[in-house]
């Protein structure tokens, strides 16, 4: 009777554990939640839809938050949903995302369509945080000022790519194979890890231009949003990335 009641006291400390740790986090806690990294698209095959590392008011004033809710509720569930049903009962169900992408040629144009539009949003999402990010630092922020001379030109090269993406897309910051810092653009939705992409690389910011990431708050003006999108880029999650992607180079 004892060994039982223990079982059971056991039991019930275990679920509420369980149940503490997948409590939702409060607006005010995901708001300030920017210390999540765990991109782990790239290496599971168990396709998810990712919930947003913050809430969906937490890029106010910038981006708004009935841009969040449509674009990441709406949008980018429409994107996963359908990718989800592309790849069902095919050989990519047991493929990690980047295997697919690594022979995205052969592959349906659904397929394509879609699992970019997953994958590039999920990525966009941990690409940013709440208001105040700065400037990048420590080796990322050498390997910018390597590359294009200073930040504001980069900064510059970069809004410049995605104001000149015509019709939708996005603007992308890689790394190539030899470890240099490019930037690109890719239209629809297709990004730099597609066998198919104009210039190939490793991607490590990234900035949606459709015109659904921008147009409740902006309407047609693209260039506002991205002066604004500067205000909510992660540079820690940046720099992150580029450290992960820069010990793959030199394998
Ligand atoms: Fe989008």
């Amino acid at each position: 009777m004892k060994f039982a009641l223990t079982v059971i006291v056991l039991a019930f400390l275990g679920l509420q554990c369980t149940t503490t740790a997948r409590t939702p986090q409060t607006n005010e806690n995901q708001k300030n939640n920017n210390t999540k990294n765990q991109f782990t698209m790239e290496t599971t095959n168990k396709f998810e839809f990712p919930a947003l590392p913050y809430s969906y008011d937490a890029l106010e004033p910038y981006i708004d938050k009935l841009t969040l809710e449509i674009h990441h509720g709406k949008h980018h569930k429409a994107y996963y949903d359908n990718f989800v049903a592309a790849i069902k009962g095919t050989e990519m169900e047991s493929m990690d995302i980047l295997d697919i992408f690594n022979k995205m040629s052969k592959f349906p144009m659904a397929v394509r369509n879609n699992g970019g539009g997953y994958y590039n949003h999920t990525f966009y999402w941990e690409g940013m945080r709440a208001p105040g990010s700065g400037l990048p630092t420590g080796k990322l922020s050498d390997a910018i000022k390597k590359e294009f001379n200073s930040f504001d030109e980069f900064k510059k090269q970069f809004s410049e790519a995605g104001k000149t993406r015509f019709g939708s897309g996005w603007a992308w910051l890689s790394l190539d194979e030899k470890g240099k810092l490019f930037i690109s653009s890719t239209p629809n939705q297709d990004n730099p890890l597609m066998d198919l992409a104009e210039k190939k690389g490793t991607p490590l910011l990234v900035m949606d231009v459709w015109e659904h990431a921008y147009y409740l708050k902006y309407q047609n003006k693209r260039p506002d949003y991205i002066e604004a999108f500067w205000n909510v880029v992660n540079w820690e999650e940046v720099a992150k990335r580029y450290e992960r992607a820069l010990s793959q180079v030199s394998k």
